[in-house]
């Protein structure tokens, strides 16, 4: 590999899996399947990028100290982890949920925080927990975890819980309810700024293809729903892919707008 040559840092699961569409639309497909080997590097159909596989809260320290060029890493992460050292040019917009207070189901949230009382918060994300408890002016005590939030109010070590949220089927299942919807979660893209400048003529690329992939996905969406299903000819003009089609008996699936066009 020449000095030249590109890192990317991914984590495992949705990230990984969702940013694979945008990958393909900036012309690089990873070769290797990640689930089928214990390799941590691995290779892409362009000779000069390769992904390296980090745990998620990883992701932001690889990029930051040059250890990856480049990184896709959740909202989340990137708040708790700090931004020092990164440029964030995208919103990739995958990898959505987000991020909220949950209590037991007998819990009296809402009376709790009337009456000024000091809450119990077990949390991954403290500093996320912390900014939003002190912008309501609730007092809180922060208890530190680092997986299975969801038990702490169920044990009695906590009150409260902050945590991703996506189905908010892990929350149902163990009898908590969501009472705060602190913020909206996606993935961002980080680029680390020394390599911005010194390889600007192989990153800029990538940064505008996944910008344009993200526009024709936007349009998709648009015109998706925007369009007539239940006439028998539906005829429309649309941008896919950076060409235009003109589409007649056009029916779109929600299903598969996941995918980006290529
Ligand atoms: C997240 C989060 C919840 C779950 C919510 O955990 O911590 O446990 O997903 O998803 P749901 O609303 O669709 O049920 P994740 O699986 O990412 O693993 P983690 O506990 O290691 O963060």
């Amino acid at each position: 590999m020449s000095d030249a040559a590109l890192t990317l840092a991914l984590s495992k699961g949705r990230i990984f899996d969702e940013t694979l569409p945008l990958l393909r639309a900036a012309g690089m497909e990873i070769t290797e399947d990640p689930d089928k080997s214990r390799k941590l590097i691995l290779n892409t159909s362009r000779d000069d990028v390769r992904v390296v596989l980090v745990r998620a809260s990883d992701v932001p320290t690889y990029v930051q100290y040059g250890g990856a060029d480049l990184g896709v890493t959740g909202l989340d992460t990137l708040i708790e982890h700090g931004s020092q050292g990164l440029y964030q040019p995208l919103d990739l917009k995958i990898a959505r949920c987000r991020m909220s207070v949950a209590v037991r189901s007998d819990f009296d949230y809402a009376a709790m925080v009337k009456q000024g009382a000091r809450l119990k918060v077990a949390t991954k994300y403290t500093t996320i927990a912390r900014d939003f408890f002190a912008s309501k002016g609730v007092h809180v005590d922060m208890v530190k975890l680092y997986g299975s939030m969801e038990l702490a109010p169920l044990t009695g070590l906590a009150d409260a819980i902050v945590d991703l949220v996506s189905t908010g089927n892990t929350l149902k299942a163990n009898h908590l309810v969501e009472v705060e919807r602190i913020m909206d979660i996606s993935s961002r893209l980080v680029v680390n700024q020394a390599s911005l400048k010194m390889k600007q003529a192989q990153i800029r690329p990538i940064i505008d293809a996944f910008a344009k992939a993200l526009a024709d996905k936007r349009g998709m969406e648009r015109y998706g729903f925007a369009l007539p299903m239940d006439e028998a000819a539906a005829k429309v003009l649309i941008d896919f892919g950076g060409r235009q089609w003109l589409v007649w008996n056009a029916h779109f699936k929600r299903e598969r707008i996941g995918d980006v066009p290529t």
